[in-house]
């Protein structure tokens, strides 16, 4: 059984699995995949969230993005070496199975569904917001109960009963407006975020009808969206004040490090590229190179724009959902509020495209693998597209952007993806370990990591002892309870950096997917418990689903 569960593909079997079953049209070159990219990176996470994270972590937060996309880019080196070897749709699935096996490949996959599924919930819900209060600037107004998810309204009436009026925030006000005219069934009010669950539909469709469609609306839709940053930063610079970024990191290192979930979900989605593999006329040599160009330019955006976002005006009046439009109202530049208000809704239509195009294309690949049923593999004979599986996205993601709040599935969405990137950079190692390098037309640039892995780990507890007493003295009046309760992720980072200093003596790791693994798992250590007992309960419910059906349909199985 447990040699069942490891069984591996071999990158031989892949490519022939994909050649025969694929179909799908070979159009995509270097710039539709940036495009895609930016389009995948640039969305709900800094145009909404980019907003609390400042409020929480001042100007410190653009050192924070710095920090994330240094994570990205060790990633994304290991996702592009992946990528240049097994050049099919599956993504990060697909590397598992080749390094680590069916289980894990089975596990990454259902993780990437909190990435690319799951967050475009919380895309489709940070739409709507735009789009409602960008109707509001034009004059119409939707019946609020038709625009939010029925827990914001519940909540703003029980702030009302319990603290009075004067409590509720002007959202909490729009949240009890919703409340008393919603229409009822019985004492049952109506709510529910309708512009979410439309856009995700129509997006959907439009993912259902063509690439080359999905692919020509995505680049207009980028080039707007590049441009109003562009216009944001440049325009921006003229009204910064020095003096808002001090002091920078008014909260320190724990208002900072509060913000990685948010910072993180701006990130995420570069390897969406990925997905398209099999659409690609030279996924070998333009799958590593768009990546990682995508990624340093959304760096440099992003920590363009929060220095001008903090500059301009003061961290603590940031607490906002549309910082970019917000600031310019603030200085009293109120046309470009305007325009900002107008791109916004664009560029995160744009986001929302990709990741709908990307979920379809991951269940396709785990269909043909036979851990799907067959059904998600089926290719629309006249657009060349994964139809089951388009709609079955569509309808994962419109229902749950109807009914739910966005927060919970912010922090569910990196935890899933952080997980994800790690066992991506550790696959580079195992392929280094096992010669599969050798095939790959792109590699992660090798450092003999035998000695530093292991000095870098005593570096880093010298440090600790010589400045971060506080942080000792902290650990020491805890009890072991608390320690395992609060801390236990820590305790997991320092033992896994233990591990791979001891492996990576003997086997000479490469030393820059060892600094993805750990960064990324330093990241996730920073996000609270909670989130983990629910992705924990995320990985159940998928191993379910792998013994109840995969795992006996697997195609490896079949063919043993
Ligand atoms: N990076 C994507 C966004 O910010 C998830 O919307």
């Amino acid at each position: 059984m447990i040699s069942k569960l490891f069984r591996k593909k071999s990158v031989d079997q892949i490519m022939t699995d994909a050649h025969q079953g694929s179909g799908l049209a070979k159009v995509l070159g270097v710039r539709d995949l940036v495009s895609l990219g930016i389009a995948a990176i640039v969305g709900a996470g800094i145009f909404s969230t980019i907003g609390l994270a400042s409020y929480e972590g001042g100007p410190a937060i653009s050192l924070l993005f710095i920090f994330t996309a240094f994570a990205c880019v060790f990633t994304a080196l290991a996702y592009a070496q992946f990528a240049s070897t097994v050049p099919v749709s599956g993504s990060a699935y697909t590397y598992a199975y080749v390094a680590f096996g069916e289980l894990f490949a089975w596990i990454i996959g259902w993780a990437l569904v909190l990435e690319y599924a799951v967050s475009n919930t919380v895309v489709a819900i940070s739409w709507s917001q735009y789009f409602v209060s960008m109707l509001k600037g034009f004059g119409i107004s939707i019946p609020g109960w038709l625009t939010m998810a029925p827990g914001y309204a519940l909540d703003a009436h029980e702030k009302f009963l319990t603290d009075g009026m004067e409590a509720l925030s002007v959202a909490d006000r729009a949240g009890l407006d919703a409340y008393l005219s919603a229409p009822r069934i019985g004492d049952i009010p109506i709510i529910f975020d309708f512009p979410a669950g439309l856009v995700t539909v129509l997006v959907t469709w439009l993912v259902y009808i063509g690439i080359k469609e999905s692919q020509r609306a995505s680049n207009v839709m980028v080039m707007i969206k590049v441009g109003i940053i562009l216009l944001v930063v440049l325009g921006g610079i003229f009204f910064v004040k020095p003096e808002n970024w001090t002091p920078f990191a008014p909260n320190g290192l724990n208002g900072v490090m509060g913000s990685v979930a948010a910072v993180f979900f701006a990130f995420i989605g570069f390897d969406s590229i990925s997905t398209t593999a099999e659409e690609c006329k030279n996924p070998q040599r333009d799958l590593p190179r768009a990546m990682i160009l995508c990624l340093v330019i959304c760096t440099v955006l992003y920590v363009a724009i929060t220095l001008v976002l903090t500059g301009m005006v003061n961290y603590t009046e940031l607490n906002v959902k549309d910082p970019l439009a917000f600031v310019f109202k603030y200085v009293g530049f109120d046309h470009m509020a305007g325009i900002v208000s107008v791109t916004s809704v664009i560029a995160i239509t744009s986001a929302l495209l990709v990741y709908q195009l990307a979920q379809p294309r991951i269940w396709m690949t785990m269909s043909r693998d036979g851990l799907l049923s067959k059904r998600f593999a089926r290719v629309h004979p006249k657009y060349r597209t994964p139809s089951y599986a388009t709609i079955v996205t569509g309808i994962v993601v419109a229902i749950p952007s109807l009914f739910f709040k966005m927060d919970f599935f912010v922090d569910l969405t990196s935890v899933g993806t952080f997980f994800a990137f790690i066992l991506v950079c550790a696959g580079v190692l195992y392929m280094d370990y096992s010669g599969l390098s050798a095939k790959s037309k792109f590699r992660v640039p090798y450092i003999n990591g035998k000695y530093v892995i292991g000095l870098g780990f005593v570096l880093a507890w010298v440090l600790i002892y010589l400045y971060g007493q506080e942080s000792v003295q902290e650990w020491q009046q805890m009890s072991a309870v608390d320690i395992i309760r609060h801390k236990s992720l820590v305790l997991v980072f320092w033992a896994v950096w233990l591990v791979l200093a001891v492996m990576g003596y003997r086997l000479n790791f490469s030393l820059l997917p060892v600094i993805g693994i750990l960064i990324n798992l330093y990241l996730m250590s920073e996000l609270g418990a909670s989130n983990w007992m629910i992705f924990i309960a995320w990985l159940l419910v998928g191993l379910i689903i792998y013994f109840g059906y995969g795992y006996k349909h697997s195609k490896l199985n079949r063919g043993d």
